[in-house]
């Protein structure tokens, strides 16, 4: 069986990834690897940490890989938080401080557009390729709801009458901008 690993710590992502792909691949994780380390994470795009992340695996291990980074980008703030989401309000804050700084930084705005973004990363026989997933929406002007995490409460998917966060988990994993972005890699891996 072919096997490939998947360069993140998130053991929900990998057991996702894992029942979607057909038995052609066998995933691998870090922890199979036995790393347990941050990967370096210093790109200034989406497409540039995940890419960096999938390379340091290949480039230590030489074993196909993908990774992913994921982003919130608000119209009005220019694409902020963007690639710093997960680190807004500063290193080690935390989702509340992060989700308090947007909210400030939108009050009195009217516009509110945002979009979650995720780019998955892979290197495959030597050749690198991306999948894109994408959730347009807009910022609420308070939280709302308890599940997810990160900036879930203050997102309103279009076309919904709820934030991710009031939105159950299973109904956003349905559609998020990861399972977007998954889908295609699941498709272009089946068909490998
Ligand atoms: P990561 O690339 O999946 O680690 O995501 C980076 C940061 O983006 C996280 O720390 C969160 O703040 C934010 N984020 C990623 N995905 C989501 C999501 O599905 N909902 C809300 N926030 C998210």
């Amino acid at each position: 069986m072919k096997e490939l690993v998947f360069a993140t710590q998130n053991k929900h992502k990998l057991e996702e990834i894992q029942q979607a792909i057909n038995g052609q691949f066998r995933i691998i994780s870090l922890f199979d690897l036995n790393y347990f380390e941050d990967i370096p994470e210093t790109g200034e795009t989406l497409m540039e940490n995940a890419l960096q992340k999938a390379n340091f695996i290949y480039q230590n291990y030489k074993k196909d890989c993908f990774a992913d980074d994921t982003g919130l980008e608000i119209e009005a703030l220019n694409g902020e938080p963007g690639v710093y989401s997960a680190r807004y309000a500063g290193n080690g804050r935390s989702f509340e401080d992060n989700m308090n700084k947007v909210l400030e930084k939108l009050h009195n705005k009217t516009n509110r557009k945002a979009c979650f973004k995720t780019v998955i990363a892979l290197i495959y026989k030597k050749q690198t390729y991306y999948f894109e997933g994408i959730v347009n929406g807009t910022i609420t002007t308070e939280k709302k709801g308890k599940e997810g995490f990160g900036y879930d409460p203050i997102f309103l998917p279009n076309g919904y009458t709820k934030t991710f966060a009031e939105l159950s988990l299973e109904e956003k994993n349905k559609m998020s901008h990861r399972a977007i972005a998954s889908k295609k890699l699941i498709h272009f891996l089946n068909q490998q």
